[in-house]
This record gives structure tokens, sequence and C-alpha cells, in this order.
């Protein structure tokens, strides 16, 4: 037996404004996970610059931090035995052009011919980043 796990979710501006929300909460309760925050939220600089540190100073985080200001995020925590990775898995790859049928990306993602990636979706990819981002998004669930 594995200890249940809370990785942290982001269904990301381009998600909210298409009216996925709902579709991308079905596939991972679904899959059996359950949610233990669900908020409607606009993201900060501050709050993203904290989420993207590791990217800071690549050349997509500037658009990628505008995009991701461009529109609410619905912010998630799910939980479950492995969810980390379990979600990562329902995600697909980053590139939503390339990323396999069956996934969220894959399905529901494609290339709108933007700067940044909109791939409808961020899931923790660690048990460090999901603490970490958890405290970031949902300092009150944090021990
Ligand atoms: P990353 O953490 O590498 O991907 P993932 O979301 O799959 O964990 O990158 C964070 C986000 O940055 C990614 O979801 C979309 C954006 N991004 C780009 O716009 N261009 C890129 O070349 C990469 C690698 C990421
Ligand atoms: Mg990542």
């Amino acid at each position: 037996m594995t200890d249940p796990q809370r990785s942290l979710v982001l269904v990301k501006p381009d998600g909210v404004r298409r009216g996925l929300s709902g579709e991308i909460l079905r596939r991972i309760e679904g899959k059996g996970y359950t949610l233990a925050a669900v908020e409607l939220r606009s993201a900060t600089p501050e709050i993203l610059a904290a989420h993207y540190a590791e990217h800071e100073g690549k050349p997509f985080y500037g658009p990628l931090v505008e995009f991701m200001l461009s529109g609410p995020v619905l912010a998630v925590v799910i939980e479950g035995e492995r969810c980390i990775e379990g979600f990562r898995s329902l995600a697909g790859a980053t590139d939503p052009t390339v990323a396999a049928p069956g996934t969220i990306r894959g399905d529901l993602g494609r290339d709108w011919g933007l700067a940044v990636q909109q791939n409808l979706v961020h899931g923790s990819d660690s048990e460090e980043s999901a603490a970490r981002e958890i405290g970031i998004w949902f300092p009150e669930l944090s021990a």
C-alpha cells in the first residue's frame, strides 16, 4: 500500500475560458481521485513568480506569466494514491499537438499559433513540487 498523495492542479486560463473546467474535473474524479480544494482564482505576478520559479530566465517565461494572468484559473488540490504521477499521465505531454489521444491535452488541446503553449492544465511533477505548490496556492492546507 502506498500513502495517499496530494497534487496541485491548475486549469489554466485557456481551459476556464473554453468552458473545460467541468470536463477536466470529471476526468480527475473518473480516475478515482478526490478533490480536496477547488477555487476559481485570479493569479497574481507574485504567485506566478513563486509557482514558476524553476522557469525564470527561460525564453518562454514572460509569455507564460502573461498568459497565466490573462484570465482566472481553477486552482485544485487532488488526493489519492500516486495522484502526482497519475495526474501527469491524465494531462499528457506538455505540447498539446503531440500529446497522446486519451489525455486532457491530447484530446482537448492544440497549437493556437501563439507564443506560449496553451496546454490547459498544470500538475505538480514531484512530491516536493506538490508540497511547495500547495503552499503557494492554498497555504491554509499546508501543515
Ligand atoms: P514545464 O514545467 O516544462 O511543462 P509541464 O507543464 O508539462 O510540467 O513548463 C511549464 C509550462 O511552460 C508549460 O506547461 C507550458 C510552458 N512552456 C512553453 O510555453 N514553452 C516551452 O518550451 C516549455 C518547455 C514550456
Ligand atoms: Mg512543470
